[in-house]
C-alpha cells in the first residue's frame, strides 16, 4: 500500500489508472464538449441540444465492463461541463438532465453501478458555467462575450449556487472518491467549498483546477513539460488525456491517438509514481462506440500485462539513455522502453550484474542478458549490462518492459 495522505484518500495513492467520461448533450452534434463555447452559441440556441438528447442505449455497466476489461481502478464523470448543463437531478437549477426527452437521473444510474462494483467515482464539476445567470461572464475562456439580456452578474450568487450543487453531489450519491474542479476563471480563492467536501466525503481527493490548490496536479494531454522532464513526481499528480487530440467529449470522425503515443504517456506518468485518467467521450445514444473502446481495451491490455512495474516502485535514474525509463522494488529492477528505440539493445550502465530472472513483461518471454565490455567502451574497459536482442520490432506499437530480478542491488542507484 502506497500512503501519502494517511487517510481514506489513500486509494488513490493505489488505484493509478482511470476512466475519464466527457458526456453532455455536446454529444448530440458530436463535435466538441465546448460546442457552446468554440461556435459563440448563444444560451438558448445551444440549449435546444437538450431536447434532442435521449439516450436509451445508455448502460453504465457497459462503461465499467469496458473500464474492468481494461484494468482501470476509476471512473472520473462530468456532472457539469461548462455549457452549465447538468447531468443529474439538481434542484438548484432546471437546465438538466430532469428536463430532456430521457428523463432520467444518469449520475444516479453511475453511482449506484460504480457502488454494486466498489469502483470508486469522481466527479468533475466546471466552475465556468455559460448558462447560469449569476455567472459573472466577462468574455474570458469559456464564459459568454458578455452576459445576456436579463441577466444578474453576481459572483456571490453564482458561488452559492456552486456550493449548493457541490453539497447535492456529495449527499446524494453515495461514497464519491473525488472532485475534479475544472474551469476556475475568475480566480476565487475560498477553501471553505474544498472544506465543506472533504468533511461530507472523506475519501474524496480534490484536484488543483478549484477555489484552491487541493490535493493533486492535473498535467493534461502533452502540454506539460514537467511530466516529461520531472525524474519522478514529488506529489500526487494525475496526468490526463483523451484518445482522440481534438475533442475530450463525442467526435465524429476524431482524430485518434496512436497506441504508441498513448501508451508511451501512460507510462510515462505511472512509472514517475502519478495517476493516468483516459478519456473518453460516449455518444448520444450513450454508448462508448468500438472506435473508442477499442483504443481503451489495447491500452488496457498492455496495462495489465506490466503493472506489476508501477506497484510500489520508484523511478531511479539508470543508463545512458534518458529515454529508458527504470522503476524499482527492493531487488527488482523494470526497464521500461518508454521512447520508439533506436536499437534493439539497452545499456544499464553502471550496472555491472547479471540479474538471476529477467522476462519481458508484455510477453512473458525471457530476456537476454549480457555483463560484457562494449567496443563504446573500450576507452574505460569497463563491463556492463547489456539487454540484448529484444523484440522491439514486433513490439513497435507498445511500450516494452523488462523485469530484471538481482540478487541484491546497491541501495541507492541515484
Ligand atoms: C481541457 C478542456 C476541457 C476538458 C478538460 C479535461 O481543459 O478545455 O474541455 O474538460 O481539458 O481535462
Amino acid at each position: 500500500m502506497r500512503t501519502y495522505f494517511g487517510d481514506a484518500r489513500d486509494w488513490f495513492m493505489n488505484a493509478r489508472f482511470g476512466l475519464f467520461i466527457h458526456w453532455g448533450i455536446y454529444s448530440v452534434p458530436g463535435w466538441h464538449e465546448q460546442h457552446q463555447f468554440r461556435l459563440g452559441l448563444s444560451r438558448s440556441e445551444y440549449a435546444k441540444l437538450g431536447e434532442e438528447f435521449n439516450p436509451v442505449r445508455f448502460d453504465p455497466d457497459t462503461w465499467l465492463d469496458l473500464m474492468q476489461e481494461a484494468g482501470m481502478e476509476y471512473l472520473c464523470f462530468t456532472t457539469k461541463h461548462i455549457d452549465g448543463f447538468c447531468m443529474w437531478d439538481t434542484k438548484a437549477t432546471d437546465y438538466g438532465i430532469m428536463n430532456t426527452p430521457y428523463k432520467r437521473d444518469v449520475l444516479r444510474m453511475i453511482a449506484d453501478a460504480c457502488g454494486r462494483r466498489s469502483v470508486p467515482l469522481c466527479l468533475y464539476y466546471s466552475v465556468a458555467d455559460m448558462h447560469h445567470p449569476n455567472y459573472p461572464n466577462a468574455g474570458r475562456s469559456y464564459e459568454l462575450p458578455a452576459p445576456e439580456a436579463g441577466d444578474d452578474p453576481d459572483e456571490e450568487r453564482y458561488v452559492d449556487f456552486v456550493r449548493e450543487q457541490v453539497r447535492e453531489l456529495c449527499t446524494g450519491y453515495g461514497p464519491i472518491h473525488g472532485f475534479w474542479w475544472d474551469a476556475m476563471m475568475f480566480g476565487r480563492k475560498d477553501p471553505s467549498i474544498n472544506t465543506m467536501i472533504r468533511e461530507l466525503q472523506p475519501a474524496a481527493v480534490i484536484n488543483g483546477r478549484g477555489f484552491d490548490e487541493g490535493d493533486f496536479a492535473t498535467p493534461e494531454r502533452d502540454w506539460d513539460d514537467s511530466v516529461r522532464t520531472s525524474a519522478r513526481f514529488t506529489k500526487p499528480t494525475e496526468a490526463c488525456q483523451s484518445v482522440g487530440e481534438q475533442s475530450w467529449g463525442y467526435r465524429l470522425n476524431e482524430d485518434f491517438y496512436t497506441d504508441r503515443h498513448l501508451i508511451a504517456g501512460i507510462d510515462n506518468a505511472l512509472a514517475k509514481g502519478g495517476n493516468y485518467l483516459l478519456n473518453a467521450g460516449p455518444d448520444a445514444n450513450g454508448v462508448i462506440t468500438e472506435e473508442y473502446g477499442s483504443i481503451i481495451r489495447r491500452a488496457g491490455a498492455w496495462y495489465t500485462g506490466v503493472r506489476e512495474a508501477f506497484e510500489e516502485t520508484t523511478a531511479v535514474a539508470l543508463g545512458e539513455d534518458r529515454d529508458i525509463l527504470v522503476t524499482r522494488r527492493g531487488s527488482t529492477l523494470y526497464v521500461h522502453l518508454m521512447k520508439t528505440p533506436a536499437t534493439d539493445a539497452v545499456i544499464l550502465r553502471p550496472l555491472r550484474m547479471k540479474p538471476k530472472r529477467a522476462i519481458i513483461l508484455n510477453s512473458g518471454e525471457p530476456a537476454d542478458t549480457r555483463v560484457e565490455l562494449l567496443p563504446w567502451h573500450f576507452r574505460d574497459g569497463k563491463p556492463c549490462l547489456r539487454l540484448a536482442r529484444l523484440p522491439v520490432n514486433e513490439y513497435a506499437n507498445t511500450v516494452l518492459v523488462v523485469r530484471l530480478d538481482f540478487d541484491s542491488l546497491p541501495e541507492e542507484l541515484d
